[in-house]
């Protein structure tokens, strides 16, 4: 059989990869592929490959010349962003190329469109390395949990904020110092901002939401908080009350629509995804046949995502030649059957939550905080109040809560920040107990 000819967009940490595991497992990937697969164009804007690494590929200065390129039969597409991305896989959609991409701004934004023009042109658009790095959970959820509705699904899906927040825990660093270090080791974005906002779990968030309920992609539906406010005191008041405090990405299918969110959550220390830390991802799912499954390993890092980008690869070679209106569908669901179900604001979605105050230390303080949340039907579910540190008259008041409506919190809130012996800067994060 002919070799397949991979033209890769892109030469930086996951191209670099992408590379290394083309060459250095050629042989095994032949084995599972039925022939050869080899890079044979790649463009990008630096070189830092080792020459002869790329002895027998073509480098091209113009990324829209590769697209175009006769021999080359799968576009890989590893430059992230949107812009010049979207363009030039909509460029070699259209020249009837398949695309692989590890681009999950690009497929949480674009992604009905581009899917869209896949189909019209009968190719292939995978994306396995768009969410959760070197973890199969695209083809987890959309074929191996494919008899079941989903639940729904909780991850750990930012590499980046999850090493920053358990080096913060375990050994009290500088949020700042771990965010360089995870840039120095290539797993966060070109703008860490995305990993510490919560925007890039957002992208990838998205994108699982829309597999597993068969819904459009709807990022600008998701709502996102960054981990920038977890301040170490709300990590080891966490570890008192039993929980941990994770950047948890989170949806379910309610009656009432999806909720679709990521933000900073305290999840129970004995659940499995409270103890998944450093760069390490998971995904776990609720399907309504096979129970909860958890999906683990490396979210970032240049050998673990080309593992998946590889693996789109190996697919998509071996599915060169079937009927394209019988491949798996991009979304999971076949795009005639995407329900319109809205996503929901967050006003209406419901959690327990726990909350920080800073309290003047004088008789009636406390009463005045529970007056408030009991005629808001918040029910305290734990709560303790730290000593005042010598010299000062205010203390942390801490407490959970029982699940209630964030339109009610938002209100109780309001009133408790108030109080004249209640500091303006409360600290509210959602709790979440998975089961
Ligand atoms: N910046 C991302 C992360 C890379 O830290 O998870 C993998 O998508």
């Amino acid at each position: 059989m002919q070799p397949i000819h991979v033209g890769l967009l892109g030469l930086g940490t996951v191209g670099g990869g992408t590379l290394t595991v083309l060459q250095q497992n050629a042989a095994e990937i032949a084995r599972r592929a039925g022939r050869e697969i080899i890079v044979s164009h790649a463009s990008s804007r630096s070189l830092r490959m080792a020459p002869e690494a790329l002895n027998r590929v073509t480098i091209m200065d113009d990324p829209f010349q590769l697209v175009v390129q006769p021999e080359v039969d799968i576009v890989v597409e590893l430059i992230g962003g949107c812009t010049p991305a979207r363009e030039l896989v909509l460029q070699a959609i259209a020249q009837g190329k398949h695309v692989v991409t590890a681009n999950k701004a690009l497929i949480a934004l674009h992604g009905n469109e581009i899917f869209a023009a896949a189909q019209q042109h009968g190719v292939t658009v995978a994306f396995e390395a768009a969410v959760a790095g070197g973890i199969p959970i695209i083809k987890a959820v959309r074929e191996g949990l494919a008899a079941n509705h989903i639940e729904w699904m909780a991850g750990i899906i930012n590499g980046t904020g999850n090493f920053i927040l358990t080096e913060m825990r375990d050994k009290g660093r500088d949020f700042a110092e771990v965010l360089q270090e995870a840039q120095a080791l290539g797993y966060a974005e070109a703008d860490p901002t995305f990993d510490v906002e919560g925007v890039d779990a957002a992208h990838k968030l998205t994108i699982l939401a829309a597999l597993a309920f068969g819904i459009p992609l709807q990022f600008s539906a998701c709502y996102t908080e960054g981990i920038g406010q977890v301040q170490r005191q709300d990590v080891s008041n966490a570890a008192r009350l039993g929980y941990r405090i994770k950047q948890l990405a989170f949806t379910r299918k309610t009656p009432r629509g999806i909720e679709l969110r990521v933000h900073p959550t305290l999840i129970p220390e004995k659940c499995l995804l409270a103890n998944v830390d450093g760069v390490m991802n998971a995904v776990l799912a609720q399907g309504d046949m096979v129970g909860q499954t958890l999906h683990y390993g490396p979210g970032a890092g240049a050998l673990p995502t080309a593992s998946s980008v590889v693996a789109d690869i190996i697919e998509v070679a071996r599915t060169l030649t079937t009927d394209p209106h019988n491949r798996v569908p991009h979304l999971a669901f076949q795009p005639s059957e995407l329900a319109d179900i809205p996503v929901l604001p967050m006003a209406e979605v419901t959690t327990a939550y726990y909350l920080r105050l800073t309290a003047q230390n004088k008789p009636g303080v406390l009463a005045a905080v529970a007056d408030i949340l009991g005629e808001a039907g918040i029910s305290i579910k734990a709560m303790f109040q730290q000593e005042p540190e010598s010299g000062t008259c205010e203390v942390p008041l801490v407490m959970l809560t029982h699940p209630v409506q964030e339109r009610q919190m938002n209100a109780a809130l309001g009133r408790i920040s108030d109080l004249p012996d209640i500091a303006d800067d409360i600290v509210r994060l959602r709790v979440e107990s998975l089961r």
